[in-house]
């Protein structure tokens, strides 16, 4: 197998762990590509969704990605010209993403798309499986992590925040959920990869997470 030179920082995590958060500062800070995996199977899900295919039917769901047009554009999200950036951020597209994200033949039919955002000067990729199946050889990996009482309360306040109704005890049972099923998953589950720097943000802020973030990443590539 060839040497890829394009340097990628794999960043993977849990539900609402402020991965992506993280993710796009670092790959700002470094003036890096950013890959959101978790929005590819969120768009899966909602293009499912939309054409009436069950989250469950592993074959109809691989055989429709191929007809997708999925672009990512000046921060924005496309599903056939469509902006879809808010649609794919609702909790019943997590969980079906969480729920198209378990079958084999999803996770193969969008590993080229994957691979196709490693382009110079470095790629910031974060998901379940970046350091573990899709970038194997990233030169920095970090598992972002915090606790799921925090995650909840984080993802309560942002709810809040928006003016919108939210219900703590319910979100933290989904996000537990979430977390079974994508841990448990035969294929790819979530896991820290064994070179992994684990990072524990439930008692940092995102400067501070950004900055323990950085320092997991050699100073050549930044
Ligand atoms: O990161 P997120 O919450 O947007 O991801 C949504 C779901 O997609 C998550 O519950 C599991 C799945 N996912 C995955 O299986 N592999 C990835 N690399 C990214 C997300």
């Amino acid at each position: 197998m060839s040497i890829n030179p394009i340097p990628v920082i794999a960043i993977d995590g849990p539900s609402a762990s402020g991965k992506g958060t993280v993710a796009q500062l670092v790959a700002e800070k470094l003036g890096y590509h950013y890959l959101d995996s978790g929005a590819l199977y969120r768009i899966i899900a909602l293009a499912a969704f939309e054409q009436n295919v069950d989250w469950q039917a592993e074959q109809a769901i691989a055989t429709l990605i191929p007809q997708l047009n999925i672009k990512f554009e000046h921060g924005e999200i496309y599903l056939n010209d469509s902006n879809v950036s808010e649609k794919i951020r609702t909790e019943q597209m997590g969980q079906g993403a969480s729920k198209v994200a378990a079958h084999p033949l999803v996770r193969l039919a969008l590993v080229d798309l994957q691979h196709s955002f490693r382009k110079a000067p470095g790629l910031v990729a974060d998901g379940r499986d970046m350091a573990t199946v899709i970038f194997p050889d990233a030169k920095t990996k970090i598992f972002l992590t915090a606790s799921a009482e925090v995650r909840a309360e984080r993802r309560y306040k942002q709810l809040i925040n928006k003016g919108l109704e939210a219900d703590y005890q319910a979100i933290l049972k989904d996000l537990q959920d979430r977390d079974a099923r994508d841990s448990q998953r035969s294929v790819a589950p979530l896991q820290q990869a064994h070179d992994a720097s684990l990072l524990e943000t439930s008692q940092l802020n995102i400067e501070e997470a950004v900055n323990s973030a950085l320092q997991a990443i050699p100073a050549n590539l930044q």
